[in-house]
């Protein structure tokens, strides 16, 4: 049912487009795509009319859509534009003090990691780093994690539920468990989350997560939800700061106090509702033309796994992944063979996979209407597969064959930057 001919019956890429890296931008079915620009239009009539009078209802209804996707109470589920102002959302919010330590994983994503090294600068916030070599057991994952806790007791720890690059799936469930038991609290970035893996706030009770919806669930830009346990809603303001704003002291009624949280986050500046407007078409495309989550996930992991595994045949290498296959997902990594000339030029500098990517990549986009990201990672040069509903195997050949043609093509120019 998947594959391409569902490709050129439900989505609208480009000419000869190859989208092998979802993960990135996420993708737009045509019918919710079509939803996104009514909704504009709708906006651009009159703006007073939609942001005044429609997108109250909007809200209530994609709240209640995604609260229940996600096993949440409503009150509990607030949206903003992307993965990172939910990041920015909580972190610059919570009343942290000087000292106050924040933990994370070196492979966090870049721009959330910079949030943190924000804080240090600005609060006094001390960054405790933990290093994950990987491949590696979730076992292994939990124990490094556990210790880190154990003895820095930080106030926070921020991590993410499949990492970017990358691409692969941390045991999120154990971490959150593991903060509670050392009363630290959990910031869960599942950025690439919803759409890939079933939620469950009720029951991991984390303190706070966050999902783009315009990654794997066919909601287009800019669009996350951001879960806040009620424990926290007074101390959890909009980002930007707006005129909804309310004191942390400051008491409502007990009735007003249950939505404290999404009335704050009801409207807080100005900008596009879109993209949130489209959530009910996404989740109802997912239920009714690709059948069901379970289908959708099923073809999305053992594509990623197939692919990964039929490349690293190809190139005699490796693929990025434990003995008990639990890191790849919709997303998988695979070994680049590379000449140890190219090697010691990326073990020499992390700065220089910039240099590569930098001279590959827009080579892949301009001329050959593909991307596969690239990252130098534990000694070894990995491409990320993302598999989607529209992919096929020859996809994965045709981007990674063009990957290391150009990257042999152009050695001696990476190796002279
Ligand atoms: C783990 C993780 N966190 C945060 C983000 C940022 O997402 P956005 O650009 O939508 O803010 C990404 C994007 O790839 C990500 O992978």
């Amino acid at each position: 049912m998947f594959g391409h001919k569902f490709k050129e019956e439900q989505f609208s890429f480009g000419k000869n487009v190859v989208q092998v890296n979802n993960g990135s931008f996420g993708s737009v079915p045509t019918t919710v795509l079509q939803k996104y620009k009514e909704a504009i239009d709708l906006d651009h009539e009159f703006s007073d009319r939609y942001l005044l009078y429609k997108l109250p209802g909007t809200l209530k209804e994609a709240t209640a859509q995604v609260a229940e996707f996600v096993n949440s109470d409503v009150n509990n589920i607030v949206f903003t534009m992307n993965a990172t102002t939910s990041v920015n959302t909580v972190l610059r919010s919570y009343p942290f003090v000087k000292g106050d330590k924040i933990a994370m994983f070196d492979i966090t994503y870049g721009a959330c990691a910079n949030t943190v090294k924000f804080l240090s600068k600005r609060q006094g916030i001390e960054v405790v780093t933990v290093e994950l070599k990987l491949p590696l057991e979730d076992d292994e994952i939990v124990e490094k994690f556990e210790a880190t806790l154990k003895e820095e007791k930080p106030k926070l720890a921020l991590f993410d539920v499949i990492v970017s690059m990358p691409g692969i799936r941390l045991p999120f469930e154990r971490l959150i468990e593991v903060c509670r038991k050392h009363n630290v609290l959990s910031l869960v970035d599942g950025a690439h989350a919803i759409g890939i893996l079933p939620l469950d706030l009720k029951k991991w009770k984390p303190d706070f997560f966050l999902s783009n919806l315009h990654k794997w669930l066919y909601v287009p830009k800019g669009c996350s939800f951001l879960y806040v346990d009620p424990k926290h809603h007074r101390n959890i303001h909009t980002f930007p700061v707006s005129h909804s704003y309310l004191d942390d002291e400051e008491v409502l009624s007990e009735e007003l106090e249950k939505t404290r949280l999404v009335d704050r986050f009801a409207f807080y500046g100005t900008f596009s509702y879109a993209g949130i407007d489209c959530i009910p078409a996404a989740l109802e495309f997912r239920r009714t033309v690709c059948g069901g989550e379970e289908k959708i996930n099923d073809y999305c992991f053992k594509l990623a796994k197939d692919a990964a595994n039929h490349i690293a045949k190809q190139w005699n290498t490796s693929i990025l992944e434990n003995a008990k296959g639990t890191l790849s997902t919709t997303m998988s990594n695979v070994e680049v063979p590379v000449n140890d000339q190219l090697l010691q030029f990326l073990k020499k500098d992390k700065k220089n996979i910039v240099k590569l990517r930098k001279t590959v990549d827009p080579l892949m986009l301009k001329e050959h209407n593909t991307l596969l990201p690239s990252i130098f990672h534990n000694g070894k040069l990995w491409v990320r597969f993302s598999a989607q509903i529209y992919n096929e195997l020859s996809d994965y050949e045709y981007a990674s064959g063009l990957f290391l043609k150009l990257l042999e093509e152009n050695e001696a120019h990476i190796l002279s930057l």
